[in-house]
């Protein structure tokens, strides 16, 4: 059944949220749509007011990388105390969310003003679910009141904020009708998928690895002939996880091949200096990239241009922030990131007035660029190899999901771990979905 006309894949609904000024809610690709067309190549308007009072500002989804270095901490999130102080994007016509599952686990976002008014996290993340429930209300022709709803093994790290995230989940649901609300692990209900499917004896591993999570199940099959007697026949021996995946990986190929190319080797003025991290840190977070929009960093930033080498590249990084070009900037980093799956080399290509973007990428650089990342996803396979008691040689089958699975250095160390003959690609919105539909029909 479709539920979002606008996507290429109409059976799935992207968690995209637009809220314009006048209040009217656009979910899904539409939401995107909609951004690009009203907000961005617009020049914003931003004007600081008093909030009066101290509060804490979520900052970004990731701890700051230190430039020329390639280490990296865990990827959690970062806040910095605001004082008294916000910036208001005055002539909005509307914002856009996205990753609000990633939004979940940050305790410190408890929700933003939009226009005028307060809205919580699970306000926001309720609007998304109220269209898949009318969705399945009108396939079933009747209010679907009940749901099983996939969770990634962990939201976050932090104990508190995985359990934080959840109950968050369970009010949006609450919020959109739904009244029984349960929660499945994402890579337990992909292997339960594959379970009911055959009768044969085996231990299988899948490994989930979407935008925001990588999500890892082992489980034993016992090959019984009946769907039903499949799943109470089987055995789940691990699940592990992190909070690492295809957004943390984009925001790596930002780090390390664009923001060279907006002047993050640039020195300006007599004193040499560099521009500080905040500012593109924000390019990273693109969300929160208007509010950077002050005639006061503007004008240092035309300074900075002026007397510097590099003044065409800090140029373009003033052109991004007051054309608000974060989110197509971001949009194609991604799409570079995708082609590199299927070709060697690409190039990461943006033009717009004052900024001319393109840089090359092969994806030999780009699998040096994300070794951080693969090797702490092996760390979580080898916490549930631990777990399950077993070896990497005793999987019978690794079945990846996710769009990320697809990336060739990603495949390149699965295979080197459990043998590239034992490794198969499902697609993910069929499995873990359908895996959990058999769980609510079982359960
Ligand atoms: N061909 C590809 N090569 C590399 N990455 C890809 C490819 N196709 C999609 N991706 C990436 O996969 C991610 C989306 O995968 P998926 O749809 O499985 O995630 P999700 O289920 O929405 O996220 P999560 O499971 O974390 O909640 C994005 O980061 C996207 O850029
Ligand atoms: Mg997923």
């Amino acid at each position: 059944m479709p539920i979002d006309a606008h996507n290429d894949n109409v059976t799935s609904l992207p968690s995209l949220l637009y809220i314009s000024r006048d209040g009217e809610e656009i979910v899904g690709r539409a939401a995107a749509d909609t951004f690009i067309e009203r907000n961005v190549d617009r020049e914003v308007l931003v004007r600081a007011v008093s909030l009066g009072v101290h509060i804490d500002g979520y900052v970004g989804g990731e701890m700051d990388n230190e430039y020329g270095g390639s280490v990296r901490k865990d990827g959690n999130d970062m806040t910095e105390a605001v004082t008294a102080r916000a910036m208001v994007e005055i002539n909005a016509p509307g914002r856009l969310f996205q990753s609000l599952k990633t939004s979940l686990r940050m305790r410190e976002f408890t929700g933003t003003e939009v226009f005028g008014i307060q809205f919580q996290i699970e306000q926001l993340v309720a609007t998304i679910l109220k269209r898949i429930k009318s969705t399945a209300d009108e396939a079933a022709g009747r209010s679907v009141e009940t749901a099983v709803f996939g969770r990634p093994v962990r939201f976050s790290l932090r104990p508190e904020e995985d359990q934080a995230a959840q109950r968050r989940l369970e009010t949006a649901a609450r919020l959109a009708g739904f009244k029984d609300i349960s929660f499945f692990y994402e890579p337990v209900a992909a292997c339960v998928d594959y379970a009911i499917r055959t009768d044969q004896k085996q231990r299988l591993m899948v490994v989930d690895i979407g935008g925001g999570t990588f999500d890892v199940c082992i489980m034993e099959f016992g090959g019984a002939s009946t769907a039903a007697s499949r799943l109470s026949e089987s055995r789940i021996l691990s699940v592990s996880g992190i909070p690492v995946a295809g957004d943390a990986i984009d925001h790596e190929i930002v780090r390390s091949k664009i923001f060279p190319c907006l002047g993050s080797r640039a020195r300006y003025g007599p004193a040499q200096l560099r521009l500080p991290q905040f500012v593109f840190n924000s390019v990273v977070d693109w969300q929160n990239l208007y509010k950077l929009n002050t005639e006061e960093t503007i004008n240092w930033l035309i300074a900075a241009e002026a007397s510097s080498e590099q003044g065409d590249r800090i140029r373009a990084l003033r052109t991004l922030i007051q054309r608000n070009c974060g989110y197509p900037l971001a949009r194609e980093v991604e799409a570079a990131k995708r082609r590199l799956s299927d070709v060697t080399e690409t190039e990461i290509t943006f033009e717009r007035t004052d900024i001319h973007l393109h840089e090359r990428l092969e994806r030999q650089e780009f699998s040096h660029i994300i070794e951080h990342m693969i090797e702490r996803m092996k760390e979580s396979l080898i916490e549930a190899e631990r777990a399950a008691g077993i070896k990497p040689d005793s999987l019978d089958l690794v079945l990846t999901t996710g769009g990320t699975s697809l990336i060739p250095a990603v495949r390149q160390m699965l295979g080197e771990r459990y043998g590239h003959e034992r490794l198969q690609h499902r697609d993910t919105f069929t499995s873990v979905a359908a895996g959990l539909a058999v769980v609510a029909q079982y359960a």
